[in-house]
């Protein structure tokens, strides 16, 4: 099958000017400051270049249908790599060939002409993609519903809140009928109820067989959009592979696992026949803790590499709080699951009911054993979390005191 994108080793070399004294030139009162003093002087200044590359050498290919993640630290070349593809940009080497009608989001403010109406710039990117005009008010109304921005319709977008904006620059990407969906961290100005719904119309729209590519800090959102993902560093691509693995070679990039999602360090217990790649809250991000409502389930996670099979092994997770006390211990044998049957890497997930935790911090021993006999790999204090309550009461803060505080059911004869 022939790739939908394919860029060629792609190298993007930006020229920062620089100032005499070694700052980026980019405060235009210090450069006026300069240049006059300069001319005062007789002088003309001499503006020295620093270059900086912010992709090098860049090779990939995406068939049609694929939902791809482009993963990277800040800086990394993630957005200079999606304004190559939507040509917003030149690279200084290399090409891209893309195959079909482009549907790109970029930043906000970035597609829209700020003096025309709604109306008139949906027409305007319609007509920028080749959609003829009664194509377009076919997918009129559809495009305005989703975004919310009936009332406004006839405003000039100037006008519109960057929340508003972004709604509509978003449903004319998503609705318009490309080939490939270029999506650059927008979603992140919406709501959360609009996220969950631009997701939805991603995921419609990578259904229909159509290509998306799709860049967000966002790991839960990108983990459950993309299939593939691609990570960066510093303008290098480093790793290209199931959405699963990039991302934890993208945390593990970074070096920074907390409390809530621990990865393990390269050589971590390389020498027993089993250990921890990662273990977390389900959406908990690396830098923090992470915090679940009374009234929502928390969704535990391990992923586990077999180099060997050990008959008995078992998996143990004790959840402790944050008085020391074990409030349960849980293990996949509990349910008849054998997880340790063959070698490769398991990803065990395991829910504790809402409600269950009374509210307070927890951490969680985990060990990949045969009981009494040997431990492989232990691990204590994660993954850590926090339950907060969610339900008003009016009754006083001590009324469901204790380790547990499950809801019961009553009856009255
Ligand atoms: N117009 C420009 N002039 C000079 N340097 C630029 C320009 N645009 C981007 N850069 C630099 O290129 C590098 C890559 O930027 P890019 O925006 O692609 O990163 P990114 O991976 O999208 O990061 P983020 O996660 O912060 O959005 C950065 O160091 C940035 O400062
Ligand atoms: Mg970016």
């Amino acid at each position: 099958m022939t790739s939908a994108i394919s860029v060629d080793s792609i190298s993007k070399c930006y020229r920062i000017r620089q100032s005499a004294r070694g700052k980026y030139g980019t405060d235009l009162a210090d450069d006026l400051v300069n240049l006059f003093g300069s001319i005062v002087r007789g002088r003309i200044p001499r503006s020295s270049f620093h270059e900086f590359w912010a992709l090098r050498d860049v090779s990939l290919e995406i068939r049609p249908g694929e939902t791809v993640a482009l993963l990277g630290p800040n800086g990394a070349g993630k957005s200079t790599l999606l304004k190559i593809l939507s040509r917003v940009v030149r690279p200084t080497s290399g090409s891209a060939t893309l195959k079909g009608r482009v549907g790109s989001l970029l930043e906000v403010g970035t597609g829209f002409h700020p003096d025309l109406t709604g109306r008139a710039n949906v027409f305007l990117a319609g007509a920028i993609l080749g959609l003829s005009r009664a194509e377009i008010r076919r997918r009129f109304d559809e495009i305005v519903d989703f975004a919310g921005v009936e009332a406004f319709v006839d405003t000039p977008v100037k006008r519109y809140s960057s929340g508003m904006y972004t709604r509509l620059a978003f449903s004319v990407a998503a609705h318009l009928e490309a080939d490939i969906l270029l999506v650059d961290e927008v979603l992140a100005v919406g709501d959360a109820q609009f996220q969950r719904k631009c997701l939805g119309r991603m995921d419609a729209v990578a259904s229909e067989g159509r290509t998306v590519v799709f860049v967000s800090h966002n790991l839960a959102q990108v983990r459950s959009l993309c299939r593939r993902g691609i990570v960066f560093e510093k303008g290098r691509l480093s790793l290209d592979t199931g959405i699963d693995e990039a991302i934890s070679g993208y945390l593990s990039s970074l070096g920074g696992s907390s409390p809530s999602c621990w990865i393990a360090p390269p050589d971590h217990a390389r020498e027993a026949p089993m250990r921890f790649l990662r273990v977390g809250v389900a959406g908990g991000g690396v830098e923090e803790l992470a915090v679940r409502g009374t009234d929502a389930p928390i969704d535990l996670e391990f992923d586990i590499e077999i180099d060997r099979r050990e008959r008995s092994a078992q998996l143990a997770v004790r959840i402790v709080n944050d008085e020391g006390l074990p409030v349960l211990t849980t293990a996949p044998e509990d349910v008849g699951l054998d997880f340790c049957s063959a070698v490769g890497r398991r990803k065990l997930g395991v829910r504790i009911p809402a409600g269950l935790l009374a509210p307070g911090r927890y951490s969680c021993l985990c060990n990949l054993h045969i009981p009494g006999v040997v431990s492989f790999d232990l691990l204590d204090g994660v993954p850590a979390f926090e339950v907060q309550e969610t339900r008003t009461t009016t009754r006083g803060d001590d009324h469901r005191k204790g380790v547990v505080a499950p809801r019961l059911d009553w009856n009255l004869e």
